[in-house]
């Protein structure tokens, strides 16, 4: 399993779980940037809230992200504005702008040191076909009122024919900014319980979240986690990707600080994070839909090649190197609001690659819904929106009708090969007319489960990478004993009794 850079320099709090009953006013599902930052506002409002996670805090995606915060979104000005408007295309952008703004205020008002800094952003041509589209950018965004640039000159030494630069984007390091966070929420009364799976809501007045450890009682429920749970027409809308960064240690000031990415599909994105004594640059791409990858190293080889000739003749030196997951939107826009027809419910996802400026901005804007203050942009982020436009829909159906395909598709192999089964290895093999997902962890020991996707019923993959099943259709991850990593997934995969010879040979 890979450890990302914000992992590895970050000790996570030993904070108990949930073991007793709780009544709160607001109970948040997800302990990540979206999840936090919605209960600082709660709390600043006066209410009681309690934040749940079935694992630890800020240890999901907003662990693995390269935590680059600029208000360029993924989809693109020109789409934004085709498939919507110029209004909702600045509607998005705004929203990434105050989603800086305010963990910048954040950070100065809590006294966070989580090395903060606004950077620009460069978004640049890689061909010579792209120029005219990144010069469009440069026009829309201008005439949307924001300060962006056609400029040559590029701070990373990618091939480029020319970029769109926009000035005070920022970054920080995800997890000091997360966990301090926390610890100043708990300290002001806010439950903050990791460990602790939500197994089940019941709606009502008020709701009642039952986990292993007690019942939390609460007037409204907030869902921060990552993936939509109890929700898949939401879960439909959007599609999982992984994606996958390496950090190379290069001698200080050998680039200037900024954020940038190209306009190859999948793009890379590069960011620097500054060390005692040296830099690091961080250098991420090669995604694909999860669990469609069989050799996930392969990925990591491509992206240190690509990097390797970027950089050239300049020495550097692999520290780290980490995956991710990303939800992409269907129509680009991330989805924050009301979850469904559930009265009390509330729900954020589908970020794409700004999942902590888009993060920071869901939390900001469920407390306003949770408030019912006026919330501008409630109708464009709305997940229950409707206008999809011909992309989106296509997108639509192929999602809903991909778990059918891909279980028609998969030839597992008859017989399993334990005995060659090494540490970190895992094979799909079927017993008495069941799939089981059996795997090797790193000390050895034989895992077997079923190899059914208990979100709707698809096989999952191994991902021999982070030593994970991996489900291709909506994204949900499980440990190499089955439990669940990632949702949409709400239950681990079922314990399998091995009918063939475990022992190595
Ligand atoms: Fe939906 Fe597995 S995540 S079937």
């Amino acid at each position: 399993m890979t450890v990302s850079l914000w992992a590895a320099t970050t000790a996570t709090p030993d904070w108990p779980r949930l073991d007793r009953d709780l009544a709160v006013d607001v109970a948040i599902v997800g302990a990540g940037i979206a999840g936090l930052t919605c209960a600082y506002l709660l709390q600043q409002a006066g209410k009681t809230v309690a934040v749940l996670d079935r694992r630890d805090v800020a240890s999901g995606m907003s662990s693995r992200t390269t935590a680059m915060l600029t208000q360029i979104c993924d989809a693109p000005l020109s789409k934004l504005v085709k498939d919507f408007d110029a209004e909702v295309a600045k509607t998005a952008w705004e929203a990434g702008k105050t989603a800086i703004d305010f963990i910048e205020q954040v950070v100065a008002r809590e006294g966070i040191a989580c090395d903060f800094r606004r950077v620009p952003a460069y978004h640049y041509a890689s061909t010579v076909e792209a120029v005219s589209f990144v010069r469009e950018e440069v026009r829309l965004a201008l005439s949307l009122g924001y300060p962006a640039a056609f400029t040559d000159a590029l701070p990373y030494p990618q091939a480029s024919f020319g970029a769109l630069i926009l000035p005070e984007q920022g970054q920080f390091h995800p997890r000091r900014y997360l966990l301090a966070l926390a610890e100043r929420l708990r300290a002001r009364g806010v439950a903050i319980f990791p460990h602790t799976d939500v197994s089940r809501v019941r709606a009502g007045e008020p709701c009642r979240l039952e986990t292993p450890g007690g019942t939390v009682t609460a007037e409204r429920v907030v869902y921060t986690t990552h993936h939509p749970l109890d929700n898949n027409l939401l879960v439909s809308k959007v599609a999982a990707y992984q994606t996958y960064v390496i950090a190379l240690k290069v001698a200080p000031g050998t680039f200037s600080q900024a954020l940038a990415w190209d306009t190859e599909d999948p793009y890379h994105y590069w960011r620097q994070a500054p060390q005692d004594g040296y830099d690091l640059v961080l250098i991420g791409g090669e995604d694909h839909r999860t669990g469609q990858e069989a050799e996930p190293e392969r990925r990591f080889e491509r992206l240190e090649a690509y990097a390797r000739e970027a950089l050239g003749d300049r020495s550097y030196e692999l520290m780290y190197r980490w995956s991710g997951q990303i939800l992409d939107p269907a129509d680009g826009l991330p989805f924050i609001g009301r979850n469904g027809a559930a009265k009390n419910e509330f729900v954020a996802t589908g970020f794409a690659g700004n999942g902590m400026t888009f993060g920071t901005y869901a939390g900001m804007r469920l407390t306003d819904l949770i408030l019912e203050r006026e919330v501008p942009a409630a109708n464009i982020f709305n997940p229950d929106r409707f206008g999809l436009k011909a992309g989106a829909v296509t997108f639509l159906s192929e999602n809903l009708a991909y778990p059918t395909h891909l279980v028609e598709r998969l030839k597992p192999e008859p017989q399993p090969d334990l005995a060659a089964l090494s540490p970190g290895d895992g094979q799909i093999f079927e017993q008495d007319g069941q799939k089981v997902a059996v795997a090797r962890d790193a000390t050895g020991a034989l895992h077997a489960c079923s190899a059914v996707c208990t979100h709707l019923g698809c096989v999952v993959h191994w991902n021999s990478l982070e030593a994970t099943w991996d489900c291709p259709c909506h994204g949900s991850r499980f440990a190499v004993s089955g439990e669940v990593l990632d949702g949409p997934a709400r239950h681990a995969l079922a314990p399998v009794s091995l009918k063939v010879p475990e022992e190595r040979g």
